[in-house]
């Protein structure tokens, strides 16, 4: 049980940043602190980050949060983490051997299509719920250990660790005692078997990576070790929660029912809705576990990955040669009242979930003499809601379930023009989520669970959160039609 004036200390490491809160027992952020985080591209469509800063970048984090208000030691830690990235470093120095092979990189597309040809995605899929795809972990595992001197013996003689950001953060708080991660992450490697919950033995050999390699995998909430002292932060603070920031937004929302929904608008964009049990998508959506509470209560749940979303608006703003890319698109936008007939399709790595084109190339059609910068910049962010209503509706059908209200966190959700679009083009409410720190959030509230201070899911329903809704509008017809226009551009940049 947490005492009255207790805190958990969530971690979120993030793509561009680490952020670090202390939450307190009402769900109230009492202090935060955040550290930019670098990534940089080699090569075109690669991606990769240095460990040891992303490991600085918690630690300088944690102490500024700390050393900014005078609470007590925090009684629990709560750690989200970006997915997918994969980390490899020895086992008995600790250091990183390469650097992070980030989830955008798609070096591994021939591999892919190499293990696509030997006819193994649908067995891969049934497995794992995912598509084959170079985002997931597995096949950025099998280069690091191709591009280490002898990488394969090395991993399969236990010199080796290999790890999603969460897995390698836990090494480092323990100091290097504990080599675990969470079914969530585990479940976005494509060699987790989420039927069993077992790294799988079939698809460690397709992949040929050893076992002996790979973190423990525990239930989301669980106590995964203790720190050891680093700084403000003293040794022995629990660490009682680990979930993929994805995952994590859906619980920090409270969506914890069949029905509720969530998208998280970032540079890309994800939306999750939890199911009965576990659905498999025939369309293009991957089937995940939310999170585990515990082995015997996993809540699965299909998501929807759409490859770019704000960095299509950041795109068009650095295009028109804006200074703030950003906050000049959305002005541009709120110019005008429609698109009139313009349609930008931001296939710039080709398109994500629903359509897992990898040949699809971004496009902007249906200019006139009357197209100005004004319409294309509103185009840029109808594009985000459009592609969100291709993922929203086939989720609808696959999880059997009305999605009645569309809940929304992350960046350009604080878009109140997008917003109000996002709500007529899907047609229903859209409840916006103004807090910045929602994935922090519900990894507190995990690791609130874990030490007992809050039982059960209705008391975490029940905290205040700061929301607007947005409702829908716009006629059916004016919306189908617009809809129309959109699917036709899609299919064009499918060509
Ligand atoms: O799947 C990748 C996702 O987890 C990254 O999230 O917030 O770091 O862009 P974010």
């Amino acid at each position: 049980m947490m005492r009255e004036n207790g805190t958990i200390l969530a971690i979120d490491q993030g793509t561009t940043n680490t952020k670090v809160l202390l939450i307190d027992g009402q769900g109230r952020v009492v202090a935060q602190s955040s550290r930019p985080v670098a990534q940089w591209y080699p090569q075109p469509s690669w991606v990769e980050q240095d460990a040891d800063h992303l490991w600085q970048s918690v630690c300088q984090a944690i102490d500024a949060c700390l050393a900014s208000v005078d609470a007590p030691r925090p009684e629990a830690i709560a750690i989200t983490n970006q997915r997918e990235s994969v980390v490899m470093w020895d086992r008995k120095s600790g250091r990183p051997l390469a650097p992070v092979i980030g989830w955008q990189c798609r070096r591994t597309a021939d591999f892919c299509t190499h293990l696509r040809e030997q006819g193994l995605a649908s067995f891969i899929a049934e497995r794992t719920g995912l598509t084959l795809d170079p985002l997931f972990s597995a096949s950025k595992m099998r280069w690091l250990l191709d591009h280490l001197e002898n990488g394969q013996q090395r991993a399969a003689s236990g010199e080796i660790c290999l790890g999603t950001v969460d897995s390698w953060l836990l090494w480092n708080l323990t100091g290097g005692r504990v080599h675990a991660c969470d079914f969530t992450n585990a479940a976005r490697t494509q060699v987790f078997d989420i039927r069993t919950l077992e790294w799988s033995d079939d698809l460690l050999s397709v992949f040929g990576i050893p076992r002996a390699a790979l973190p423990d995998a525990h239930p989301s909430k669980a106590r995964f070790g203790s720190s050891v002292a680093l700084g403000h932060l003293p040794a022995g603070v629990p660490i009682m929660s680990m979930i993929g920031d994805s995952h994590a937004a859906l619980f920090g929302q409270a969506g914890f029912v069949p029905g509720s929904v969530k998208a998280t608008y970032g540079t890309g964009s994800s939306l999750m809705t939890p199911t009965r049990e576990m659905v498999v998508s025939k369309c293009g959506l991957s089937t995940t576990i939310a999170w585990a509470l515990d082995r015997e209560h996993v809540t699965y749940a299909l998501e929807g990955n759409i490859s770019v979303t704000g960095a299509a608006v950041q795109w068009l703003g650095e295009f028109l040669g804006t200074k703030e890319p950003t906050v000049e698109i959305a002005r541009l936008a709120d110019q005008v009242e429609s698109a009139e007939g313009l349609y930008l399709v931001p296939a710039f790595v080709g398109l994500g979930a629903p359509h897992w084109n990898d040949a699809a190339r971004g496009l902007i059609c249906g200019m006139t003499h009357g197209s100005t910068a004004a319409h294309l910049a509103r185009a840029a962010l109808e594009a985000i809601a459009y592609q969100i209503r291709d993922v929203f509706d086939i989720m609808e059908t696959e999880a059997q379930t009305e999605l009645k209200v569309l809940l929304a966190d992350g960046g350009a959700s604080q878009n109140p023009t997008l917003m109000q679009f996002q709500a007529d083009i899907i047609g229903h409410p859209v409840l916006q989520n103004t807090s910045a720190d929602v994935s922090a959030l519900g990894a507190a509230y995990l690791a609130g669970l874990t030490t007992g201070y809050w039982q059960t899911l209705d008391e975490i329903t029940q905290l205040s959160r700061q929301q607007n809704i947005f409702e829908p509008h716009m006629s059916a017809s004016c919306r189908e039609a617009l809809y129309a226009g959109w699917q036709t551009a899609i299919a064009r940049a499918l060509l």
